[in-house]
């Protein structure tokens, strides 16, 4: 019915523009599951600058923060449905619907800004930009860079596992990251982004995991006390766009999103490289206090390792397929 009905309202403004040359113009909507001032935000500005340029402002954007147009999860549906044009999320919100990005949740498999360019933006990136096109109907345009996701919580300093037990954490609903917790120790709580900062302000759970630049453009330093400056997973969040509104379009504004994406990709890693010290000192400033794990995080990353990899060999295209991308980061095979 919705299709009917966009094909129906296209004909009208076909019509339509043959009196007028600007009625094709559109707003396209982009959720955003983060605040003003998170990577997310700021991707979604350089993209919507860079798409009105590349259209010569004839279409432009129109970005809904702080998830008003729904939980992130939410929001890949809408898209495949051809609801929602855009949606701009973290990585692991989409891996339910195109198990193969799992790769890019797997825990300790990227170790630096550097390893996270080269996975989203070589093969890899252009075979799951293909998967999650077949599998979860959207596309990935554009790539964001957020850092690696380090433990907040209330109660305590957690140097080590030990200390970890006990504590209640909220994971987003990702298999993956729930094993992870499992194997240091903890069942950890899974619970939707938009429901988070309610959830740890009444302490239903005492601590979650995101990076530094999201901990601060959502405030969770009000409600958040210990960091642990933890780097198993390498956060990235992808602009997606509604394959089937990305079919509707011409040719000429298919190449000019495709663009403005890779523009605000290079963008996103820059403006990281920028802002990642800075906020961690406002975090501290504000009263935060930062841990580094015991040992080296030798024993969060032997158990995430050996117990969390071999479940998801199957689902990320076997055991041959990850030591491909380990060789191509200058990694040792598993
Ligand atoms: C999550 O924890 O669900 C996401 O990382 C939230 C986000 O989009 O920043």
């Amino acid at each position: 019915k919705q299709r009917f009905v966009k094909s129906v309202s296209l004909a009208l403004c076909l019509g339509a523009a043959m009196a007028s040359p600007h009625v094709l113009a559109k707003t396209f909507r982009i959720a955003v599951g983060d605040a003003a001032g998170s990577a997310q935000h700021q991707l979604g500005l350089k993209f919507s600058e860079a798409f009105a340029e590349k259209t010569g402002g004839k279409h432009d954007t129109q970005m809904f923060l702080n998830g008003q147009l729904g939980d992130e999860q939410a929001t890949v549906n809408d898209a495949a449905m051809g609801l929602l044009d855009f949606s701009i999320l973290a990585i692991n919100n989409v891996t339910p619907f195109s198990p193969s990005v799992g790769v890019l949740t797997l825990p300790y498999m990227m170790q630096s800004l550097d390893d996270a360019v080269a996975l989203t933006q070589g093969e890899v990136g252009q075979k799951l930009v293909e998967n999650t096109i077949r599998d979860a109907g959207v596309r990935i345009v554009g790539w964001t860079y957020t850092g690696f996701r380090v433990l907040t919580n209330s109660k305590k300093p957690v140097h080590s596992l030990d200390d970890l037990q006990g504590l209640k954490i909220r994971v987003p609903n990702n298999e993956i990251m729930i094993d992870t917790y499992r194997a240091w120790g903890i069942n950890p709580t899974p619970m939707a982004w938009s429901e988070t900062f309610t959830g740890l302000q009444m302490g239903v759970v005492d601590g979650q995991d995101n990076p530094y630049i999201t901990v601060s453009s959502m405030k969770f330093d009000e409600v958040q006390k210990y960091i642990t400056n933890i780097r198993y997973l390498f956060s990235i969040e992808p602009l997606v766009m509604s394959e089937a509104v990305f079919q509707e379009q011409p040719e000429d504004v298919q190449q000019a999103i495709l663009e403005a994406g890779k523009v605000a990709t290079e963008h996103s890693a820059q403006w990281l490289v920028a802002q990642e010290d800075k906020i961690k000192a406002e975090l501290v400033e504000k009263g935060m206090e930062i841990t580094e794990p015991a040992d080296g995080e030798k024993a969060w990353i032997e158990k995430a390792v050996s117990q969390v990899w071999p479940k998801y060999y199957d689902q990320l295209g076997g055991k041959e397929e990850l030591n491909k991308i380990l060789k191509s980061l200058g990694r040792d095979t598993i």
